[in-house]
């Protein structure tokens, strides 16, 4: 079964075909990433703006190397939420119209619960663990720039919140504080760039400039808003710490907590498998850091991560999402965005 999907959640433009859940077979995306560094962050409305005049090029590309694509493809998948409204309807307006012109059902799906399915795709870049799939229960962490969640899914579609951010997301926390080192956006690859920069000179540092809140509390939160008051008061020092070691520090800050916490997950609720998830995924001190953390623990859980590529927002996981989770196949008529969906709610 062949599932085109299309991502125009926040500031991409992403069509992918996806065979059977699992092998991607096209996988475009068109970023305004570009457009956005210059203001330091998003414009809704000039990324939807941008999305507009990028859908139709990008679906063109998407189905070009497929031959009678229009026959094969069996079912249209899309986001229909969260994310910024003026964007989601560029999707599902054109998804809608494709159905409709094509005579193909459409699959709603939740950006956030496609994020996690990224670990379905194909080559699983976890060490040893190619070509399996996660097995349920499990658990997952799904870290982008407006969600941080826990969740416990028990079987596709049943899925369980079990905790989040009280406050900024994980990525939010990497975007604002890099805005504050004047390091653009999007802030966490930068980041992790002047991190890793800092980290390659002084191996020995032991990075403990930031608080940890919440990380000794017995509940699965984080709360990320402090770290920024923190860093503006480092940054208004006098005697300003160079920009590389400001950034090691709040890479590690945020690392730390988002693996402790989850680790105390792990250990309560068992799950044949972890998998990590959304853009802050994609950063490899946290990667790195849940290999260590899990087979230090001896865990028989098997960590599923996403390559780099695939974390960051992309079409290719909501095509997987919509083939596992197939419960509900549309008609257009009954589609529509909804900007503030959580990750249990129903696309
Ligand atoms: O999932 P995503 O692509 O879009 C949303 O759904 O939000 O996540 C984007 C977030 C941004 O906050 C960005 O700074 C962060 O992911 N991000 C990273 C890295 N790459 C992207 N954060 C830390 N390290 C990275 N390498
Ligand atoms: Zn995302």
């Amino acid at each position: 079964m062949i599932i085109l999907g299309i991502e125009t959640s926040c500031d991409e433009t992403a069509v992918a075909t996806v065979e059977n859940g699992t092998k991607i077979l096209s996988n475009v995306i068109a970023s305004s990433a570009d457009l956005h560094a210059k203001t330091g962050g998003i414009i809704p409305e000039q990324a939807a703006r941008k999305q507009i005049s990028s859908i139709i090029p990008v679906i063109k590309e998407s189905i070009k190397g497929i031959k009678r694509a229009v026959d094969k493809i069996d079912a249209i998948a899309v986001t229909v939420g969260p994310g910024l409204i003026g964007s989601l309807l560029v999707g599902v307006e054109t998804a809608k119209t494709l159905s409709l012109v094509w005579k193909k059902p459409i699959i709603p799906v939740n950006h956030l619960v496609g994020h996690i399915y990224a670990n379905w795709l194909l080559p699983i870049a976890a060490k040893g663990k190619k070509h399996k799939l996660p097995k349920f229960p499990a658990i997952s962490l799904v870290v982008s720039g407006g969600h941080t969640d826990l969740v416990l899914i028990k079987d596709h579609g049943r899925i369980e919140w079990i905790g989040g951010t009280r406050d900024d997301a994980a990525g939010e926390a990497f975007d604002k504080t890099a805005r504050l080192l004047g390091l653009g956006y999007p802030g966490g690859p930068v980041i992790a760039v002047k991190a890793a920069e800092f980290s390659i000179k002084n191996p020995k540092s032991d990075l403990r400039l930031f608080p940890r809140p919440m990380q000794k509390e017995d509940n699965f939160d984080w709360s990320f808003s402090g770290l920024k008051t923190a860093v503006i008061r480092k940054v208004k020092d006098k005697e300003k710490l160079p920009t590389p070691q400001l950034a090691a520090e709040i890479q590690e800050a945020i690392v730390e907590v988002l693996v402790t916490k989850t680790l105390r997950a792990l250990k309560h609720h068992r799950p044949k498998s972890f998998l990590l998830a959304g853009g802050v995924a994609a950063n490899k001190r946290l990667r790195e850091k849940f290999e260590l953390a899990i087979s230090h623990q001896s865990l028989p859980i098997d960590f599923f991560v996403p390559s780099p590529k695939l974390c960051t927002d992309n079409a290719a996981y909501i095509s997987s999402a919509a083939y596992f989770a197939a419960k509900r196949v549309l008609s257009w008529k009954s589609i529509s965005a909804n900007p503030s969906l959580t990750i249990v709610g129903q696309a």
